[in-house]
């Protein structure tokens, strides 16, 4: 403990030494989303991230979290120097889309309109008319269906399966997944329901429809947070990343939070639904970015132009 105190005292020292501020998602080490809240950072789902790097005025961004949402904040701020604590936190979603292949299946349908979550490389953002995070992404696709635009979606097909099914849009779907949420198992959750049927289950989308279909909320990490304090209950069995259960504990503290259930379970491990890139964030890792300038963010100007365009559109379109 006293080693992480004088690594967290450095880290607030470097952070205002280099004119930085840490953005950080839900799902990092429970130190960092403290740190950055007692620092004048974020904690946020991917929207809220990209938006508060993109308006604070800092010269650095330091993000903890997976690299897309690394390089999301250099698009939309290239002036600005990008650091990650380690720049191999990658996404399966990410990877199981090479822009290659999904440019390919775009050229194949160029009568669709091309609609990426923001789990994607620069280069495929930058093949995209629209990004879209599972905060927005109902929103978005809602209003291109009215418009009467078939879709191209990628890359998570649970969450592409969900929209399509709110929205009634015509969606042809890249066959991508999470490899956290499509754990979760609707047999198991049943179950954990019968056991506590007063609980309210929180399911983030990128889980399988089986799952989705048992949610009392279906949402972004930010909505399925907000609805542990705003819904009149007092348990929740949650379905997404664990990291989200700091903040939802210190929000409702006298709330309880069980796990939902995930294949592979076994008695050291009730619930697996930790994001192995996610866990590569560390306290060490933010101090060596900072003391080296190493882990930065770099792209050419030409493909942060292009990807910004899709992910500029997002925005405004959500504000
Ligand atoms: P959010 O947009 O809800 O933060 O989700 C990002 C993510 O990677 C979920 O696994
Ligand atoms: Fe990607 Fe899944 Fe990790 Fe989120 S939890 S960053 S979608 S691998």
């Amino acid at each position: 403990r006293a080693e992480r105190l004088v690594v967290e005292e450095n880290i607030k020292k470097l952070l205002k030494d280099n004119n930085a501020v840490l953005v950080a998602h839900y799902y990092v080490d429970p130190f960092i989303q403290d740190l950055a809240l007692a620092t004048g950072g974020c904690v946020g789902d991917s929207l809220e991230m990209a938006r508060f790097g993109q308006a604070h005025s800092a010269q650095t961004l330091v993000v903890a979290g997976v690299r897309f949402m690394g390089e999301s904040a250099k698009i939309l701020s290239m002036e600005k120097t990008v650091l990650m604590p380690d720049l191999e936190a990658e996404c399966s979603l990410d990877l199981g889309c090479p822009a290659d292949e999904f440019s390919a299946f775009c050229d194949a349908h160029p009568e669709r309109t091309v609609v990426v979550y923001a789990n994607t490389s620069a280069a495929v953002k930058a093949r995209a008319d629209w990004v879209v995070t599972s905060s927005v992404g109902i929103d978005i696709v809602r209003h291109l269906h009215a418009q009467g635009e078939p879709i191209i979606w990628g890359p998570d097909r649970h969450l592409g399966k969900y929209i399509a099914r709110e929205t009634g849009a015509d969606m042809l779907l890249w066959q991508g997944s999470c490899l956290v949420h499509n754990e979760f198992k609707a047999t198991e959750l049943l179950q954990l329901k019968a056991e506590h049927p007063e609980a309210k289950v929180l399911v983030h989308p990128e889980s399988p429809d089986s799952v989705v279909a048992l949610a009392d909320v279906v949402g972004s990490t930010s909505k399925l947070l907000q609805s542990t304090y705003e819904m009149d209950a007092d348990t929740f069995i949650v379905a997404t990343d664990l990291g989200i259960l700091h903040e939802m504990q210190k929000r409702s503290p006298n709330k309880r939070f069980l796990a939902a259930p995930t294949a592979g379970e076994s008695a050291s491990c009730k619930s697996c639904a930790f994001c192995p890139w996610m866990a590569m964030n560390g306290l060490k890792g933010i101090e060596q970015c900072l003391t080296n300038n190493s882990g930065e963010v770099l792209m050419t100007p030409e493909l942060a132009a292009a990807a910004r365009k899709p992910l500029q559109r997002m925005l405004d379109f959500a504000e």
